[in-house]
């Protein structure tokens, strides 16, 4: 009997998800647990909110609510979305758990210590009239390399390239809108990446033969450019603090860590969340899950291609840097887009059909079987 992990990828806390977010992470790796415990194997399927970040400031400032209660009452209303499509996680988490920022900050001072995090001075976009800086989703504008108008500063959901936001062509603040944008120099975390590229090589040349088409192509894509050195924290009031012991100075800035720096950590965070809201007379070993895992834990995570380069390179890159023993995924089960009326499903422009719309609409089952039976493979 193996154990099998089995992860998804963690929903924006941002708001309710559409079916396309849906077919390409939750619901196949629901299905793929219920498969595998029928098959009698020993499952952990874990979730979490993703609550960091530009998309989780925006959506809160948009309801006129602090962030952190924003996040409470956005992760209740999805818990019970996805429990209306009867997705049987063994545990839903959130990423501002406190094992998260323990974890977190664990990483980062490792990640330090064996010389793969830097201290930079760097150029931010920084907007007067909001009187801020304006990392990620903060800006938005026109994808240098498609030309698609709504690009954001982190990445352009077009063309999936991942950007910064000074690379966008005519940007404006998505606060105000305003265009009077300016660069100013500020100090920065930055994870060397470059300093792992044949790492995460190696490592992909080892694991990536069972993985499907789409995942190894994007991967290697990424790979072919060059791993770039990218930088771990933001200028956000959000966000998983950096640790004064290490780095009092930019702690005192109050600088956070990236969402993407903590988010799939929260992967490895939410099972330590289970494993502490085991009920009384109940043990529940998180660490056999994902620290010196033996040969028998076999890891899938599931999700939509613009996930694929932070969980094929990014987040690898990050464990191997690490320099102890944290189980690594097996398979990267990456999905093409749902199409809707042959466009694109989008949470900003409310295009498509959402899941508490779907389930006021037919019964769970209905939609279930018809997405994984026109899962975008
Ligand atoms: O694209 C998204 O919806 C992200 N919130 C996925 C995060 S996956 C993981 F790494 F946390
Ligand atoms: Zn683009």
């Amino acid at each position: 009997m193996a154990r099998h992990l089995v992860t998804s990828a963690l929903p924006y806390i941002n708001g309710i998800k559409h079916l396309g977010n849906m077919v390409g992470s939750m619901l196949p790796a629901d299905v793929y647990s219920r498969y595998l415990r029928q098959r009698g194997h020993d499952v952990l399927y874990i979730c979490a909110t993703d609550e960091h970040g530009t998309p989780a400031e925006l959506a809160a400032k948009e309801q006129g609510l602090p962030v952190d209660e924003f996040c409470a009452r956005a992760h209740d209303a999805q818990k019970a979305v996805y429990d209306g499509f009867e997705l049987a996680f063994d545990y839903f988490g959130r990423s501002s758990s406190p094992q998260n920022a323990e974890i977190t900050q664990h990483f980062a001072r490792k990640l330090y210590e064996n010389g793969f995090i830097e201290e930079r001075a760097i150029r931010q976009v920084y907007s007067p009239v909001d009187g801020r800086f304006l990392p990620d989703r903060y800006v938005e504008g026109t994808c240098p390399h498609c030309g698609y108008d709504k690009a954001r500063g982190d990445q352009c959901e077009n063309c999936t390239r991942v950007l910064d936001p000074t690379d966008l062509i005519e940007p404006r603040s998505a606060i105000s809108g305003s265009t009077e944008l300016e660069v100013r120099e500020t100090k920065h975390l930055f994870l060397l990446q470059s300093k792992l590229q044949h790492e995460v090589e190696a490592w992909i040349d080892r694991v990536s033969p069972e993985w499907p088409h789409l995942s190894t192509s994007i991967a290697r894509k990424w790979l072919t450019e060059g791993l770039n050195d990218r930088a771990i924290t933001r200028d956000l009031d959000w966000g998983v603090p950096v640790p004064a012991d290490t780095w009092p100075e930019l702690a005192t800035e109050g600088k956070v860590f990236y969402v993407w720096f903590d988010a799939p950590i929260e992967y490895i965070a939410a099972t330590k969340e289970w494993a502490d809201a085991a009920p009384d007379g109940e043990t529940r070993d998180w660490k056999s899950w994902w620290y010196e895992a033996d040969d028998t834990v076999r890891y899938t995570q599931f999700m939509a291609k613009d996930n694929v380069p932070f969980h094929t390179v990014m987040f690898p890159a990050t464990e191997l840097g690490v320099r102890e023993p944290w189980k690594k995924v097996d398979l990267v089960k990456g999905f093409n887009w749902l199409t809707y009326y042959g466009g694109k499903f989008s949470t900003s422009q409310k295009r498509g059909v959402f899941t508490d719309t779907a389930l006021s609409l037919l019964p769970a089952d209905y939609w279930r079987y018809f997405l994984v039976a026109n899962a975008p493979e």
